[in-house]
């Protein structure tokens, strides 16, 4: 499978977000990223319902939903509603993880689960089989900008053997400080989707660096 482009709307400009939603639907990205923040889980607050189900209203490609809230098991329906196509949920926001991933399912999207750098990644081994994507995160949520932590690298092909092992098909993300720098080597380690926040909109030509990303060949 050809590798995805997810670009991060956190760091689009707000003032015109409408612009920048057309824009990532005219580039060859093949998501959004959306990232909900409660200031509970993580130190910063984002956006929520309203304007999620506004993005969702013109954009032409799904919305990739990364919960970084407590408590997301009591949002899942308002989260299908307002358009989410993928739901992810972070491990250490759920204490019935399995459950919450078959409800997501169950509501009509894709699933995902997502680890913070300190964790390893054996903590996902009873279920990555139940999953339909795993979003390692490179920084610790919060905050776009960031700078990449290199140990990830280690941490994707630690996952890829674990999904072969387990006989899972979940694709395999990546989240915070990507740049057209590394990314040849987190997709050469296993990565399927990368999310680029400030490398894409912080540009100077946001189209062609969704392009440049979408380029890479590792082989
Ligand atoms: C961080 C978010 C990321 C963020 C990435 O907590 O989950 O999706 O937008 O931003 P960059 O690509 O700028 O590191
Ligand atoms: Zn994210």
């Amino acid at each position: 499978m050809a590798h995805l482009v997810a670009p991060s709307l956190l760091a689009a400009d707000f003032l015109h977000l409408g612009r920048d939603v057309e824009m990532v639907n005219n580039s060859l990205a093949d998501w959004f990223h959306v990232d909900v923040m409660d200031g509970h889980f993580v130190p910063n607050i984002s956006f929520g319902f309203s304007i999620i189900k506004q993005i969702k209203s013109i954009a032409t490609k799904p919305l990739d939903v990364h919960l970084m809230i407590a408590n997301p098991d009591q949002y899942i329906g308002e989260f299908r509603k307002c358009g989410a196509d993928n739901l992810t949920v972070h491990y250490e926001t759920c204490a019935h993880l399995h459950k919450t991933v078959h409800s997501i399912k169950e509501s009509g999207m894709k699933a995902g689960v997502v680890i913070n750098p300190h964790n390893p990644v054996s903590l996902l081994s009873d279920i990555v089989a139940d999953v339909d994507l795993v979003l390692i995160m490179s920084v610790n949520p919060g905050f776009g900008g960031q700078e990449f932590i290199p140990r990830t690298l280690d941490r994707v092909r630690e996952l890829k053997d674990l999904l072969i092992r387990k006989n899972s098909k979940a694709l395999i993300e990546v989240d915070g400080g990507v740049d057209t720098g590394n990314a040849k080597a987190l997709l050469a380690a296993g990565v399927d989707v990368l999310v680029a926040g400030s490398t894409v909109f912080g540009a100077e030509d946001p189209l062609n660096t969704i392009k440049t990303l979408k380029e890479i060949q590792i082989k």
